[in-house]
């Protein structure tokens, strides 16, 4: 397998990161993940422009230009004939002395790596998994804003080992307030009343790509649509709810807290956004 290291194509038993570098040392960096589907990538110039949000969020100076991150995130593909893609862009501080001044370290340390996308199983999509409310809160904005795609992830695998302790498949976070966030690396939505509802971006969440197409969807296909603050207990109330990424798409979800959402099975919302979602989605696609 080729990955792109720093300024060039290397083969992946020489894709080696330092142990001084400051992502390893101390998580200091950003991430992005991307999916292709057939060698056309879903949403790239969000991604990288979010992935561009994320670096000058932490003050990181990005060692290549503009123009190169698209046809270098292609040839990832294309060096390893991949078609139905799983592309994970990698920026840290880089290489430096022990110490948390950014300033130790000379230059950032980019990775783009493209492997063969391993699909979630089906019976996922026809079931919906099952959700727990974990103890584990958001990270507080004002002290880690959700909205760098930190390459930290702690608040989010800790969340994830309570929920997979509690047998499920993910957990979904409050914030400080106790209001419904997002689960550990996915966007939430219920619906209720025939209204398609999210948590708003102030909640503290990721501003999710995936769901920014969903909202979009939603809008232009006459279906109600709120963002808001809502308290864990509206889950209980919910009709549907299912969760977005790149990855997954739309994942219908069957139970929070052992507790069915509305028959169990996914709901005529959850089903004609996943449709709407495939049959638009070459619109998506570069
Ligand atoms: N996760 N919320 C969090 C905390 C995430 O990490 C992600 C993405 C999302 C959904 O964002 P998008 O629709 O842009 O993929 C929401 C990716 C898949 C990951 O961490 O690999």
């Amino acid at each position: 397998m080729w990955v792109f290291l720093n300024d060039t194509f290397v083969e992946s038993d020489k894709a080696v990161v330092s142990v001084f570098d400051h992502g390893f040392l101390y998580g200091d960096g950003i991430y992005e993940t991307l999916r292709a589907y057939g060698g056309r990538v879903f949403m790239l110039q969000q991604h990288l422009a979010r992935l561009h949000r994320s670096g000058h969020l932490i003050g990181l100076k990005f060692p290549l230009p503009d123009k190169d991150w698209p046809s270098l995130v292609k040839e990832s593909m294309s060096r390893n004939r991949l078609h139905d893609a799983y592309i994970r862009i990698t920026v840290s501080r880089g290489e430096g002395d022990i110490g948390l001044d950014p300033g130790l370290c000379r230059r950032p340390t980019v990775v783009i790596l493209a492997q063969p996308l391993t699909p979630y199983p089906p019976h996922l999509f026809h079931e919906g998994v099952s959700l727990a409310v974990v103890q584990v809160r958001r990270n507080l904005p004002a002290a880690l804003p959700p909205q760098i795609k930190s390459l930290n992830f702690l608040n989010n695998i800790l969340a994830k080992q309570e929920a997979l302790q509690a047998g499920a498949f993910d957990g979904i976070m409050l914030n400080a307030t106790g209001d419904l966030t997002e689960c550990t690396a996915s966007n939430l939505f219920f619906v209720q009343h025939g209204c398609l509802c999210t948590p708003s971006i102030e909640c503290g969440i990721l501003d999710g790509i995936t769901r920014s197409v969903v909202l979009m969807l939603a809008q232009q296909n006459g279906i109600a649509v709120e963002e808001g603050s809502y308290p864990a207990a509206a889950l209980r109330q919910a009709d549907e709810c299912f969760l977005t990424n790149t990855t997954m798409e739309i994942m219908p979800v069957r139970e929070v807290d052992r507790t069915s959402i509305g028959d169990g099975r996914p709901g005529p919302l959850t089903l004609k956004l996943r449709d709407l979602f495939h049959s638009h989605l070459a619109r998506f696609l570069e």
